[in-house]
C-alpha cells in the first residue's frame, strides 16, 4: 500500500507517494537522493542516521516515513546558507570534530537539535544529547569542543 505523505522537509513543503513500510532513512537516501543522512548499523544503535523531527533527534532507520506526516523534518542538507557553514558545521570543522566523517551528519543533527532547544548547554547536557551517537575515530573530546564552539558562535548570532 502507498500513501500520500505531506510534510515539511528542510524548510520546504513536500508531497510524495510513499509505501507504508518504507523507512524514513530509505525514503531520504533512496527515494529522493538526500544522501547526507548515513546508514550505519541499520538497527538503532549508532546514530549515524539521525535527523530532526520537530527539532528533536530521531533515528531515521527506526522511523517509518509515513509517521512524519504533518511534521518538520530537517536533515544535514538543511544547514548552511549562501555558502556559509552553520555554527555546528563550523564547530566540527574548526575544532576537528570529524575525522573519517561517517558519523558526522548524525552528530551534527543531534547537536543542532540540542542547541535549538538549549542554546547554552553544559558539558553534561552535550554528553547526554549525543549519548546515542557512536564515533570510532575522534575519542569524543573534540566533538564536545565542537558543540561548545558552536554554542559560542550562537552567542554571536550564527544559527545552529
Ligand atoms: S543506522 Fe540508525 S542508529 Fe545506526
Ligand atoms: S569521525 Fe569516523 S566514525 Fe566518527
Amino acid at each position: 500500500m502507498e500513501r500520500i505523505l505531506k510534510f515539511t522537509l528542510n524548510g520546504r513543503p513536500r508531497i510524495d507517494a510513499v509505501p507504508d513500510n518504507v523507512l524514513l532513512l530509505d525514503y531520504l537516501r533512496e527515494m529522493i537522493g538526500l544522501t547526507g543522512t548515513k546508514t550505519g548499523c541499520d538497527g538503532g544503535e549508532c546514530g549515524a542516521c539521525t535527523v530532526l523531527v520537530d527539532d528533536h533527534p530521531r533515528l531515521s532507520c527506526l522511523t517509518l516515513a509515513a509517521t512524519v506526516a504533518g511534521r518538520r523534518v530537517d536533515t544535514v542538507e538543511s544547514l548552511g546558507h549562501d555558502g556559509r557553514l552553520s555554527a555546528v558545521q563550523r564547530g566540527f570543522h574548526e575544532k576537528l570534530g570529524s575525522q573519517c566523517g561517517y558519523c558526522t551528519p548524525g552528530f551534527i543533527m543531534a547537536s543542532v537539535g540540542l542547541l535549538r532547544r538549549n542554546p547554552q548547554p553544559s558539558d553534561d547536557d552535550i554528553r547526554e544529547a549525543l549519548g546515542s551517537n557512536i564515533c570510532r575515530c575522534t575519542g569524543y573530546v573534540k566533538i564536545i569542543e565542537a558543540v561548545k564552539h558552536a554554542a559560542a558562535l550562537g552567542r554571536e548570532g550564527v544559527a545552529p
